[in-house]
């Protein structure tokens, strides 16, 4: 099969087998990735018109007690600086966001104790009760099927939960041993079985990625079928274990963002902060290649560079009202609108 019939196959019946997905992301040439493109950004003007959906992220912590090899929070850097924003500044970030427009708040943070089931769920039915119209997102790791649960009782609506990767032997080479690919699978079924519009993914050219890991992927996003997908590119963190990798492809992460807007043409699909780092135009790129969704930071702006998960991270000397304002531009200079609404999954 050529690549050309592969894209057509996606664009007709959202699905291929693996080694398709594989044929694909080895011989795709300039031209059929211009075809490619074209495809999936015509699937989300299908989907969404020309409307971009903002969510406002609130990183909560940067203490984690996790220790992934890729990720400059891991608890094993001693030389990140180490923040806990309040319950009182979670809710006046809510309240800087609300102004500017956002109906959506993502709570965002490492695997970190201290916000326990109880205090998690006060300050989402806190939210929720100011702002009964917004949507509220958690991402906040693997805390367990019970702890799910009662958080989306108190009223929380999405929780995104990136698997990573897909293939357990390039799990094992990202993550130390006490952390599992089955664990992550098991969070993100039961997560959608809760309820919670879901949202999985992984980063595009991270150690020990290969073509095959990457079919893997969009093989598990088939399987799920999750509401949402976060893909960036990987970027190394100088105090981490791959502080020398190479960071993952532009053109890539495009690819990869076209063929899981193809495959699925409703999902929420962010085009990311990490894709804006690498690139100048990145986040533009993502649109036009079938992203859907920007998330400018709603954090306070004295704790943005100490939510470094890897390095050069954008935006975090802007105040969420510059970031709001020059997303706006971007989006208008390529044909998109930013609009206020929830933006759920239909
Ligand atoms: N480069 C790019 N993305 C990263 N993440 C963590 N570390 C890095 C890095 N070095 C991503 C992970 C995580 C999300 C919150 O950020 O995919 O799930
Ligand atoms: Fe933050 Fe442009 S989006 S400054």
């Amino acid at each position: 099969m050529k690549v050309k019939e592969i894209i057509n196959k996606l664009a007709e019946t959202t699905c291929a087998e693996r080694e398709e997905l594989i044929f694909l992301l080895k011989n795709i040439t300039p031209g059929e990735r211009e075809l490619l493109r074209a495809a999936a950004q015509s699937a989300a003007r299908q989907s969404f018109g020309n409307k971009i959906y903002i969510r406002g992220l609130i990183e909560l912590t940067n203490i984690c007690k996790n220790d992934c090899y890729y990720c400059g929070i891991r608890r094993s850097n001693a030389k990140a600086v180490r923040y806990r924003l309040s319950r009182e500044q979670i809710l006046s970030c809510c309240k800087t966001g609300y102004s500017l427009g956002f109906r959506t708040f993502v709570l965002q943070g490492g695997e970190d104790g201290f916000y326990n089931d109880d205090l998690m769920c006060e300050i989402v039915r806190e939210i929720k009760a100011t702002y009964p119209e917004c949507a509220v997102t958690l991402s906040l790791g693997e805390r367990g099927e019970e702890s799910f649960r009662r958080l989306k009782e108190a009223g929380a609506d999405r929780y995104l939960l990136r698997h990573e990767t897909a293939d357990e032997a390039h799990y094992a080479l990202l993550h130390p041993p006490e952390m599992s690919l089955k664990n992550r699978k098991e969070s993100l079924f039961a997560l959608k079985k809760l309820g919670y519009q879901t949202g999985a993914g992984f980063m595009v050219g991270s150690p020990g990625q290969t073509f095959e890991t990457l079919a893997e992927d969009l093989m598990f996003l088939k399987e799920l079928e999750p509401q949402m997908c976060g893909i960036g590119p990987f970027i190394p963190h100088c105090d981490t274990p791959f502080a020398d990798k190479p960071a993952g492809g532009l053109e890539l992460t495009l690819t990869l963002l076209s063929v899981i807007r193809l495959m699925h043409p409703k999902i929420l699909l962010p085009s990311t902060t990490a894709l804006g780092t690498i690139s100048p135009r990145g986040r533009e790129e993502g649109i036009l290649h079938g992203a859907n969704v920007v998330m400018p930071n709603l954090s306070p702006a004295e704790h943005r560079k100490d939510y470094s998960l890897y390095d050069n991270k954008i935006c975090t000397g802007d105040e969420a009202a510059e970031c709001i304002r020059c997303l706006s531009n971007r989006m208008k200079n390529i044909g998109y609108e930013i609009v206020t609404e929830r933006g759920d999954y239909k």
